[in-house]
């Protein structure tokens, strides 16, 4: 069986374990708030955190704003940016009363698990994970101490709360490899304490952005969820096709168009050949009116949800989960400390 199978077989398992026992999971997932969302990460992640509650997971989402600093200088707009996506969350039917929103910056005790963590790995395994490789090399920048150490710190976001369940993209594996690692040699070196938990990757199709590259915060070329549908209009009219008039979706001698058929299919829920079928020799301009409809049809209701949730409900949301965060990290590194006998009652 190749990899990819092996992972999707798993998925399945997992995905069917989830529904028939979902009191067994914890699900721990997260993002680093360096922008706003788009759309990709509402497809991607916010409405599988949405199906995972409704099956009945409790849920943690860490805005995890000390990563934030792993690959630039200064956190920039990070308050900004946590509250408009925990706006973002709930407007997509997340309940603050049963998904615990939390900034690990809040948590002490959450980030003194790193210091007994750190111990656990080597200088080598920290230095060949490909994503944290990938993302120096991408910073233009000497290596960083915590760009180099943030997966052992992304194994305290997921194990202060004995999470079971990791909802990830494909790139953050490795970080859930090495907190696998961590909760099995603390577990041996100590006392069982952690569940290993598993990495739980999105079905959803990646959403390519409004240039044919990756959807991303970075790239400046994503449909942000906070955007009107004017705004969202004007992205996409900007968006680079070619004179073709015939559509046909063929992402690799045409990114440009290739990158709207599958917008416009993922907003529809049908394939992008059958977007490239409906435009038909209607060239660019009748594509981006297809692809404009579809998105401004499918984020209405989201729009509606963000207009009611003001940025102050987004704050009560995660003064409610920091404390309930606290709350059990705090139960966690009691335990830690006593496995590793530096509970002293002094
Ligand atoms: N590294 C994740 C990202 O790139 C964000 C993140 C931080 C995270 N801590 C986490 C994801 C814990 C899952 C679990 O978006």
């Amino acid at each position: 069986m190749d990899t990819f199978t092996a992972t999707t077989d798993r998925m399945g398992r997992l995905r069917s374990e989830i529904a028939e026992h979902p009191a067994r999971h914890r699900i721990l997932t997260g993002e680093r708030p360096t922008g706003r969302l788009h759309l990709g990460h509402l497809f991607g992640t916010i409405l599988e955190r949405a199906r995972l509650q409704a099956a009945g997971v409790e849920t943690f989402v860490v805005l995890a704003d000390y990563q934030v600093i792993t690959d630039r200088e200064s956190p920039g707009a990070v308050r900004e940016n946590i509250l408009e996506a925990v706006r973002d969350n709930l407007a997509a039917g997340l309940d603050p009363e049963r998904t615990v929103f939390f900034t690990h910056s809040s948590i002490p005790e959450l980030n003194q698990l790193m210091l007994p963590f750190l111990s656990l790995v080597t200088d080598a395994e920290l230095r060949r994970n490909p994503t944290v490789k990938a993302e120096a090399q991408d910073s233009g920048r000497a290596l960083g101490g915590l760009l180099l150490t943030y997966p052992v710190h992304q194994a305290a976001d997921i194990l202060f709360c004995k999470g079971t369940l990791v909802p990830v993209g494909k790139d953050n594996l490795p970080h859930v490899e090495m907190t696998r690692t961590i909760a099995r040699r603390f577990n041996e070196r100590y006392a069982r304490i952690f569940p290993v938990p598993a990495g739980l990757v999105t079905d959803a199709p990646e959403l390519p952005g409004l240039d044919g590259r990756k959807m991303s915060k970075s790239h400046g070329n994503g449909i942000a969820l906070g955007m009107s549908a004017d705004e969202t209009a004007t992205a996409i009219r900007r968006a680079r096709t070619d004179a073709d008039r015939l559509i046909t979706y063929d992402p690799v001698r045409r990114p440009g168009v290739s990158g709207l058929l599958t917008t416009a299919a993922t907003c529809l829920g049908i394939g992008p050949a059958d977007v490239a079928a409906r435009v038909g020799t209607g060239g660019s301009a009748e594509l981006k009116r297809v692809t404009i409809e579809a998105v401004n049809d499918f984020l209405r209701g989201h729009r509606e949800g963000r207009a009611r949730i003001t940025p102050e409900d987004a704050a009560a949301a995660i003064r409610a989960g920091n404390a309930r965060a606290r709350g059990i990290a705090a139960e966690t590194l009691d335990e830690v400390r006593a496995a590793m006998g530096m509970a002293y009652g002094f």
